[in-house]
């Protein structure tokens, strides 16, 4: 099957990085959101990442303006009547996700593979609530999607060969690699990832360390990049969340509990880079 049209759904972080990547591999992209202020902060995302690669040298004016021209703005999820691929990219909550699911059955075309950039929630269980469970399949991007390389492309339990097959080659095509793993909680990246993250958490609401030190211990220690209470602050402490409870919920074991401090912080509102303050205060 071939992939022309594709719908984003969800202009965040993600689903506007999901939306670029696209759109620089040549297949037009409807890039749907909520509200109009939202597409517009996903879309000034796009544009600012484009124009920073302008201005290193890495692609000219009128690419860029032939990248944006390939993006179109929706705000009615009616709009994936006539699209290929839907790739979900809309806040880390099954009943949301699955209610987007159930109405894209209804209105994507019969041969339109559905996507969900899920970092943790069971293909299975979005799938369930379709009609087309075969053509539901994951696509987990990396954060910053134009930078990382990774896509995890997870199969559903009824995902058929040919729709993975598609969705690899498709992954290619936007220059990432994509690796197979199968449908449990977190996948491979945040089954490993997100316990560490939520261990550094610990760390900090027992007084081991300051949040700092911490950071430093992991950076020059074990030669991560960034540490991992920075690193949560740039996923998004709710998604962070999300994630830690799926892995609770979906291994019954104690050992994902999510730290209390953690559920503190979402609740304050403190979920990180995007709003601001999460373990450290950003400049808006
Ligand atoms: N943040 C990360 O590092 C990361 C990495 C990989 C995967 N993910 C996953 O990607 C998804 C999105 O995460 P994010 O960090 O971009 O979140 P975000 O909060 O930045 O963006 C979510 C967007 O979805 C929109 N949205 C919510 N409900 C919607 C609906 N019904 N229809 C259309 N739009 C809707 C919101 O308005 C918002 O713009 C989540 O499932 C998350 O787990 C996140």
């Amino acid at each position: 099957m071939s992939i022309q049209k594709i719908m984003v759904i969800g202009a965040g972080q993600m689903g506007s990085g999901i939306a670029q990547v696209c759109a620089q591999a040549g297949f037009d992209v409807k890039l749907n959101d909520m509200k109009e202020e939202f597409f517009a902060r996903g879309l000034g995302t796009i544009t600012k990442n484009l124009s920073r690669n302008v201005d290193k040298g890495r692609m000219t004016e009128s690419e860029k303006e032939a990248i944006l021209g390939r993006l179109t703005k929706s705000l009615d999820i009616n709009d994936a009547n006539d699209v290929d691929l839907v790739i979900e990219a809309a806040v880390e909550n099954m009943g949301i996700k699955q209610s987007i699911f159930k109405q894209l059955d209804t209105i994507a075309p019969a041969h339109a593979i559905l996507a969900s950039n899920t970092s943790s929630l069971p293909i299975t269980e979005l799938a369930a609530v379709t009609n087309r469970p075969e053509q539901v399949i994951g696509m987990h991007f990396m954060n910053p999607v134009p930078v990382m390389k990774l896509v995890e492309i997870i199969r559903g339990l009824a995902t058929t060969d040919d729709v993975y097959q598609t969705i690899e080659d498709m992954t290619k095509k936007l220059e990432k690699v994509p690796v197979e793993v199968n449908d449990f909680p977190g996948f491979v990246a945040n089954r490993i990832l997100m316990p560490m993250i939520n261990e550094a958490i610990y760390t900090l609401y027992e007084g081991v360390a300051t949040k700092e030190a911490i950071d430093d211990v992991m950076k020059l220690g074990m030669n991560h990049p960034m540490g991992p209470l920075t690193l949560a602050d740039f996923i998004g402490l709710d998604t962070c969340l999300y994630i830690m409870e799926t892995l609770y919920e979906g291994f019954g074991d104690s050992k994902y509990r999510p730290c209390p401090l953690l559920r503190k912080y979402v609740k304050a509102g403190w979920l990180g880079k995007k709003s601001g303050r999460g373990f450290y205060i950003y400049e808006s």
